[in-house]
């Protein structure tokens, strides 16, 4: 076997492939497009959107997405980040698995419009489903601001413990703020039925 076929199963072994499409009972995932930023700025200018984010600034407008969209929409990037759509494609939110540090961090948001109706939870367990199909040895870390109970309870619904506790920027409130680290072994995933 020669240097380069080593170095092919080495890659496939620790990379999830290409961002999937996914279907869930209410909600198609899809990569994202270019043509998502004006939806992106509309629910990321949203300073009860951003203020729970850390690295989203505020104001926020379409450039601002066009900048963050142009590598994720690429296909260039490891990173899944899922747009999420309605059936009708109309984009609400997004959900992002990306490799940093080692390790496969977990982010999402959703525009305020949709909130609590059970939508984020129907994302993210697809989107873990998924992707311990194609990584099924892989941790996930994830965490939220303290003050971000709803989120809190969406990864505890989904089987995340908590494992730490820091402070940490954010870049819309201007300021540190305390935050909880959290993680997921595969094991423990679970995907709780819609009330
Ligand atoms: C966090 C967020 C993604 C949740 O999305 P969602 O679709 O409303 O979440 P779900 O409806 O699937 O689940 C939310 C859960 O939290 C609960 N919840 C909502 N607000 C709450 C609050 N203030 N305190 C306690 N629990 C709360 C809901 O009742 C629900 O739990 P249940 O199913 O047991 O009733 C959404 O609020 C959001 O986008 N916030 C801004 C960005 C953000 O916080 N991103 C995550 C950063 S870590």
């Amino acid at each position: 076997m020669n240097a380069a076929v080593l170095q092919k199963t080495d890659t496939t072994a620790t990379m999830p492939g290409p961002c999937p499409v996914i279907t869930t009972e209410r909600l198609v995932l899809r990569p994202h497009r270019i043509t998502d930023a004006t939806a992106i700025a509309e629910s990321l200018g949203d300073f009860k959107v951003s203020r729970m984010l850390s690295r989203v600034p505020q104001p926020y407008d379409r450039q601002d997405a066009l900048d963050w969209l142009v590598p994720h929409a690429s296909g260039i990037l490891p990173d899944w980040t899922l747009a999420i759509t309605t059936g009708d494609d109309t984009h609400i939110g997004a959900v992002c698995l990306e490799p940093r540090r080692g390790q496969w961090r977990l982010g999402y948001w959703l525009n305020r419009l949709y909130w609590d109706r059970g939508y984020m939870t129907e994302a993210v367990a697809g989107t873990l489903e998924r992707f311990f199909r194609r990584m099924p040895e892989a941790q996930v870390f994830s965490g939220a601001f303290a003050d971000n109970l709803a989120s809190l309870n969406v990864q505890k619904k989904l089987g995340f413990t908590i494992v730490d506790a820091n402070q940490l920027f954010s870049i819309s409130r201007n300021r540190m703020v305390p935050h909880i680290e959290t993680m997921l072994l595969p094991e423990d995933f679970r995907r709780p039925a819609r009330p």
